[in-house]
């Protein structure tokens, strides 16, 4: 798999995507920690129906979605399109990237009436973002996901060997150059704070929801702030080897966010089962990055929406064999018996 994925994408492409931060310390256990917890079925529980919906942001939906990821075009030439039309063939959400290599406008119409999230970045220059934002209120984006882990780009010794460039055009770098990711994470804006994120949940005219948090004080300061979610997450090992994973973090945000804010986890999750889990540990929803760019290196739409179609059935496998039929009922008891 891993040697298809590199003859497909090339080792630039590649290592960006499949890699992490350092010695990818981080990136291994996301997987792990999900694996490593154990589930408690319970049996004979009438699961004739079944139901894996949730309630996230006051509308019931699937608890999948697909991650905020940029620079698509790199993995096939459909770029977000192909990822969005899965999305909405499958009914999974959709966050799209502020480093986008397709128009805001054109993946909102590829997301057709489920429509999706619109990921943020504050760079520097800060017009850029607010011009983002815009875009994204016009096109009919129902929700605003700040990236707060970012105020620097991760230790990515991949990159560094490959030296790999962006040879679309982003918002950052409309027409110019092919730069290479350092190039374009420098434009970050490194002095961002909780004020920021006040200010922004004002102004944004839609939900807006801080991606990145693994404290507890930090998802309080999120709660203040007036966020309507949080997403905890470690940016898929690509920031700080050696963090918490999603598994880890996400039970103390749960309890101190204390139902104030929806909560979202990702990072590592491969199988319907460890999307199972993670509700069972208070996560209203779970975002999955990688396995939707792997399907679609290498069947475009069709093999993102497999991906997605997969995790679905896991999942739907997962609420029988637990004897737990409808998701919004998991709880920790999933995992312990008790
Ligand atoms: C961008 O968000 C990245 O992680 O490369």
């Amino acid at each position: 798999m891993e040697d298809d994925l590199l003859a497909l994408l090339g080792e630039g492409a590649h290592g960006y995507f499949a890699g992490g931060a350092g010695d990818e310390i981080t990136l291994r256990e996301n997987e792990e920690s999900w694996s490593r917890l154990r589930l408690a079925p319970r049996v004979l529980v009438d699961v004739a129906e079944r139901d894996p919906s949730v309630t996230l942001l006051g509308r019931r939906r699937s608890p999948l979605l697909v991650a905020p990821m940029a620079y698509q075009k790199h993995v096939h030439p459909d770029g977000e399109l192909a990822s969005a039309r899965a999305a909405a063939r499958t009914g999974t959400g959709y966050v799209l990237s502020s480093q986008t290599t397709t128009p805001p406008a054109d993946v909102a119409a590829a997301l057709g009436e489920r429509g999706g999230w619109f990921q943020l970045y504050v760079f520097g220059d800060r017009q850029v973002s607010l011009d983002l934002v815009a875009q994204a209120r016009e096109s009919g984006f129902e929700a605003l996901v700040l990236t707060v882990d970012f105020p620097v780009a991760g230790w990515r010794e991949r990159d560094k060997r490959t030296g790999f460039r962006i040879e679309h055009p982003v918002a950052l770098n409309p027409d110019g150059p092919a730069l290479t990711t350092e190039q374009l994470f420098a434009m970050h804006d490194p002095s961002l704070t909780w004020d920021d994120v006040a200010e922004l949940a004002q102004v944004a005219g839609m939900p807006l929801l801080v991606k990145g948090v693994l404290r507890p004080d930090d998802a309080e300061r999120a709660v203040d702030a007036g966020v309507a979610g949080i997403v905890v997450s470690n940016h898929g090992g690509r920031q700080l080897d050696t963090v918490l994973t999603g598994a880890q973090a996400l039970p103390p945000v749960v309890e101190a966010v204390a139902g104030r804010a929806d909560v979202l986890v990702d990072g590592g999750v491969r199988r319907g089962w460890d999307v199972a889990k993670a509700l069972a540990l208070g996560a209203d929803a779970v975002l999955v990055g990688r396995p939707v760019l792997w399907g679609m290196a290498t069947g475009g739409q069709d093999g993102a929406a497999a991906v997605l179609d997969q995790l679905h059935a896991e999942l739907d496998s997962t609420l029988a064999l637990l004897g737990v039929p409808r998701a919004e009922d998991l709880d920790t008891s999933a995992l312990t018996g008790r």
